[in-house]
Formats: C-alpha cells, structure tokens, sequence
C-alpha cells in the first residue's frame, strides 16, 4: 500500500475504485511546471522569513529542479495513488531528498497550491490564445485587402439584401475577433493575482510574506482574502465565457463557409487538404473542418455550462466539486486552439470564385435599396420610392428581367417619377462605392480598415516586444 501523505488519520487503506474516482493526476499532470514553480517561489519565501533554513531550501530547489528535469524526458511515473500532480510531484520530492521534502508544504494547503498552479497554467494559455486570434486576424486582414473590390450578396434573413464587398465581410470577423481577444485580456488582468498563502482557507500561523511569492510569479498582487482565493473560481467561468463566445463565433464562420462550398452557392472551394471525401459518394468533398470547429463550440459552451453549474450551489470555501474545474476549461481551451490554428491555415488556400459571387450578386434585385435612394434623391419621398421600386421588382420578376434592363415605357408605366436614367445607373459596383463612409463596404472603407489594423497590429507587435526586453 503507497502511503497517503494524509494517511496518518486513517485506520484503512481507500477503496480501489475511490482511489481511482477521487484522482485528478490524469487531467492536472498537465500543470507541473508550474507546480514546481510555485513550490520553489513558496520556498524561497519560507527561507527568506527564516522558517525554512538554506540548506533545506536549496535541496529543495534542486529535488525540483531534477523532478522538472525526469518529467520532460518522460521518466517521471505519475501515480494515481498519489492522486494529483501536486502530491506526485511532493513525494517524489522527498523520495529524492528526504526530510527537507516533506517541509517544503509548511504554511501551504493544497487548496492555495491548485488555485495557484491553475491561474499560473491558464495565464500561459491565455496567451497562447491570443497569438492565435491574433494570426487568425492577420490572415483575415490580408484576405480583405486582397478582396477589398471583390462583391458578393449580402444577405439578411439567408435572403439576397445588398451587394457587399468580400474584403467587408471577412473584416466583420476581424472585429469580432479582436472583441474575443480583449475578453481574453481583460480576463487574464483581473486573474492575475496570487492565492499563495491563503492555505487551506483561512491563511496561517507562519510569518509569511505574499508579496514575495506573487511577485516571484507574475502575479500583480496577492489575492486580498484568503477564503475567497481558494473557493474563486470565476476567473475559470470567465475564460470559459470568452473562449465559447469566441466559439460562436468561428462557429458562424463555419457555417457561412459550409453554405459558400455547397453546389448551390459555390463562391468557395475550400483547399484539398481541409476536406474529407465520402466512402461511398465518390463525387463528394466535403468540408469537415468548418463543420468539426462549428461541432466544437458545442463542448465549449458544455464546459461553461459545467462550470456554473458545479459552482452553483457550493458553500466556502474549497469543495471537492471544483475538481471537475481543469477538465472543463482545458478540453474547452484544447478545442478554441485547435479551431482558430484550422482557420488559421485553412483560410489563405481557400479558392473564392469571384465571378460567382458576382453573378449572384447582380442577380435577385439587391440594387433596389439604391433605386429607392435614387428616387428620394429626386424628391420623392422614401415610403413613396419604396413602393415604386417594389412594383419595379415585380414586373422584373414576371418579365424575367433585372432593375437595369427596365426600359424607359415600363418605368413610366410604374410611376412618372421613375426614370430610364435611375435604372440604368445600377449596378453592384456603384451600390458598393456609394456606401463609402465609416464602418461602409465601399472599397475604399475596406482598405482603410485594413490600413487601420495594420497600424493596430503594429503597435501591438511593438507594445509586445518592449515586454520581452523589459
Ligand atoms: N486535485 C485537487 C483539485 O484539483 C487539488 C486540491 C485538493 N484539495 C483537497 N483538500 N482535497 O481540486
């Protein structure tokens, strides 16, 4: 029988199964690294008050060192008898150097230590996110400019509404894109701070100096209440928050690339190497990706769901509940990074036939808002011109015909105010140009918007490495 390092009040050894159910190792082996680094901060810190001595403090530092070191090349054996990564990696400790070891959890509580380690694992994520969504951005922006003319359909309702630029639309998602980024930003800010200290709940009797061990880890500061730091977890409901709005989002870009691939829209084909084909269809290629990451939203917005739902009804401070925390957040963070790396890679080989797009754009009377425009122009009232473009459309329907190719007599016809000229002057090209103001689809606006995060880009590239040199 391992021995528990909790076992001193127990007359029997844990059941088999519970040993099992109750480990957590197969999730949080993940967050060793900084484990051992929130133990060596903690360390030091013991030391630095005098309630470590040196040489017990630097055999730690060592043992952790060399555990760190057995982990990477795959050495380390992690235990379900020892249940988490922070007991594993513990009595490996002091299996390596004995009694200094078994100091090293003095003034700590695996309670601070998880709420510790899981800010510390997370932040780093976080930020692996964000130079996700900020390459996903870059191809996006790259893409509208070379697409700042190119005109599609833009639709409301699934319905033709009015002719927009592709450059536009995929600008739509540069936005969104950069709102998920801020979430992400701004959930990392207020996440930032250390529970070190805090213990099992209630701080502890030693000496001990927090901002010591937050400022050794990149915290900001130490969280300021000791039982709110080891029941919080909002900053892992954020996350999760942020990571399924993001979700969402990719989620509707799925399903406009899927729409734009079928043979009934056929603006894009999407490269070989993001499709799949079908066993028994041979014609088929089908785009699984866009579908895979349009699934994957569904097990994001599951984990956020989860999380409120274990946090729910807990009292203060630490549960056993919030276990359950860690597979949440890093199946959902898994699955965002997998996503925006696909769209990442997938987007620059997509094929945009540009023709179609255009054809299905002049098609299905999307220039009659610009008719109507027209009309008021004249003078006509806009409820007036509205109905008189809409009698248009339905003559153009029953003959078979678009607005422009009206001729002077079926203009007449429908209303005195209603000219050959007007008609003649519709096309795509000039609904878009026309639309050429602040957030507008005109070409123009679109290249300005590309101009504008460039610049953006930019500065935040600057702001980044101005970080790394400081
Ligand atoms: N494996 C645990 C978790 O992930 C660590 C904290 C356990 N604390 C406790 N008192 N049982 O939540």
């Amino acid at each position: 029988m391992t021995e528990k390092l909790w076992g001193g009040r127990f007359d029997a050894p844990t059941d088999k199964f519970v040993e099992a159910f109750n480990a957590s190792i197969d999730v949080d082996a993940r967050m060793y690294a900084e484990d051992i680094a929130g133990s060596k901060a903690h360390a030091r810190m013991l030391c630095a008050q005098g309630i470590l001595s040196q040489q017990d403090m630097n055999a730690i530092i060592r043992g952790l060192d060399d555990i760190l070191g057995e982990i990477e090349s795959g050495e380390f054996e992690f235990t379900i008898a020892q249940e988490d990564v922070h007991m594993n990696i513990e009595s490996r400790l002091t299996e390596l150097i004995g009694d200094a070891g078994k100091r090293l959890h003095t003034a700590r509580s695996r309670n601070d230590q998880v709420a510790t380690d899981t800010r510390l694992y997370l932040r780093r994520r976080c930020d692996d996110l964000l130079a996700r969504l900020h390459q996903l951005q870059q191809v996006l922006v790259d893409l509208a400019e070379q697409h700042n003319a190119t005109i599609m359909p833009g639709f409301t309702h699934l319905q033709t509404a009015q002719p927009v630029t592709f450059g536009h639309h995929l600008l739509a998602y540069v936005e969104m894109f950069a709102r998920d980024a801020g979430r992400f930003v701004d959930a990392r800010r207020r996440m930032n701070q250390s529970p070190l200290g805090s213990a099992a709940l209630a701080g502890t009797t030693f000496n001990i100096d927090r901002q010591m061990t937050a400022a050794a880890l990149g915290f900001d500061a130490p969280t300021a209440n000791s039982l709110d730091a080891v029941s919080d977890r909002d900053f892992i409901m954020e996350l999760l928050a942020a990571a399924s709005i993001c979700a969402v989002h990719l989620s509707r870009f799925s399903e406009e690339l899927i729409l734009w691939m079928s043979a009934q829209f056929g603006f894009i084909e999407l490269p070989d190497a993001f499709c799949t084909g079908s066993s028994i269809m041979p014609q088929k290629k089908n785009p699984d990706m866009p579908e895979l990451v349009r699934g994957k939203s569904g097990r994001i917005i599951g984990g956020l769901m989860a999380m409120l739902t274990t946090v729910k009804g807990l009292p203060l401070a630490y549960n056993k509940d919030m276990q359950e925390d860690k597979g949440a957040i890093f199946d959902a963070f898994d699955n965002l990074d997998g996503s925006l790396r696909i769209f990442t890679e997938m987007l620059p080989g997509m094929q945009v036939n540009v023709d179609v797009m255009h054809r299905a754009a002049a098609s299905g009377y999307a220039t009659a808002t610009d008719l109507a425009d027209a009309l008021v122009r004249a003078g006509v009232p806009f409820r007036d011109a509205h109905a008189i473009v809409g009698k248009s459309v339905n003559h153009c329907i029953r003959a078979g015909i678009e607005l422009h190719e009206m001729d002077a007599a079926a203009c007449a016809e429908i209303d005195p105010r209603l000219t050959r000229e007007m008609v003649a002057a519709l096309s795509v090209e000039a609904c878009v140009a026309a639309r050429d103001h602040i957030g507008g689809t005109a070409p123009k606006q679109v290249l300005q918007q590309v101009a504008a995060w460039r610049q953006r880009f930019a500065a935040r590239d600057a702001a980044a490495e101005e970080m790394d040199d400081a």
